[in-house]
């Protein structure tokens, strides 16, 4: 079942330096919804309160109406919030295949004393996982490289393994942050198809950072525009992209820092 995460005057403070102030919006279950704004805004901040890395310094976060600010990211997880991060960390030496089952942490039956002695159950779990893991990678485009290290992979690509674990762990809500960075132009054209799959076969809700605007007026049913840590704008992707508040935000930063 898809989530619904309701953000309510969100401030996030770190010494003297207001991260994010007042942030309050509502993303209902099944929505995309894309969270835009230049360089610095907070987008990647603001995805680390909602997943527990960052713990905001007042404010509330509710998924499903049940309180999570504050919770550690294993907590969250077991919401079914998972994310995929900006700058991908995989483990690197491990294959793209390994990479994916860590994914499934969060569902496996038993604790880690049981998955220590691999009894029976979790030995047919574990197959079970991994050939989830081998169709997601195949559904991803990545089949052919299953069996490879990670760090023979690019780095766009390293975004698409850190989906299919994202997915492993089956959310209810997904936090993509740029998942089209760096990625060529027929790339970005696949991964909107893939995420708008996501939507309506898995029944997920999604939110999106994402400064490619093509991918924002595809795939998104509205946006949240943030700028210096507020919200300086809701709607659509198209009143997002004509509104005079959000062209100035985008024009008073360096815009061509914000496409790097
Ligand atoms: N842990 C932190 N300590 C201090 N400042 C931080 C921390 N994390 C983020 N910031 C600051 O918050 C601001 C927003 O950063 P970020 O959330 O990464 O923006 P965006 O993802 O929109 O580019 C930046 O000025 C950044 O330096
Ligand atoms: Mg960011």
């Amino acid at each position: 079942m898809a989530a619904q995460l309701t953000l309510h005057d969100l401030n996030l403070r770190f010494g003297g330096i207001t991260v994010l102030e007042d942030v309050s919006f509502q993303v209902e279950p099944g929505q995309i919804l894309g969270l835009v704004g230049p360089n610095g805004a907070g987008k990647t901040s603001l995805f680390n309160c909602i997943s527990g890395h960052y713990r905001p310094t007042s404010g509330t976060i509710a998924i499903d109406g049940n309180a999570v600010e504050g919770n550690a990211p294993a907590t969250l997880a077991a919401h079914g919030l998972a994310r995929t991060f900006q700058h991908p960390a995989l483990q690197l030496e491990a294959t793209v295949l390994e990479n994916v089952l860590l994914g499934a942490h969060t569902r496996l039956p038993g604790g880690p004393l049981q998955w220590g002695m691999r009894l029976p159950r979790t030995v047919r779990g574990e197959r079970a996982r991994r050939a989830e893991a081998v169709e997601l990678l195949e559904r991803h485009g990545l089949g052919w490289a299953t069996k490879m290290r990670a760090d023979e992979l690019s780095h766009g690509l390293h975004k698409g393994v850190e989906l299919c674990r994202a997915l492993l762990s089956r959310p209810s809500l997904l936090l993509l942050d740029e998942p089209a960075a760096g990625l060529p132009h027929a790339e970005v054209e696949h991964l909107i198809t893939t995420v708008r799959r996501i939507r309506d076969e898995d029944d997920i809700t999604v939110i999106v950072v994402e400064h490619n605007m093509g991918l924002i007026s595809a795939l998104t049913d509205r946006v949240v525009v943030l700028d210096h840590g507020r919200k300086l704008m809701e709607g659509t992707a198209a009143q997002a992209q004509s509104d005079p508040r959000v062209i100035e935000a985008y024009l008073g930063k360096d815009a061509t820092d914000d496409a790097a």
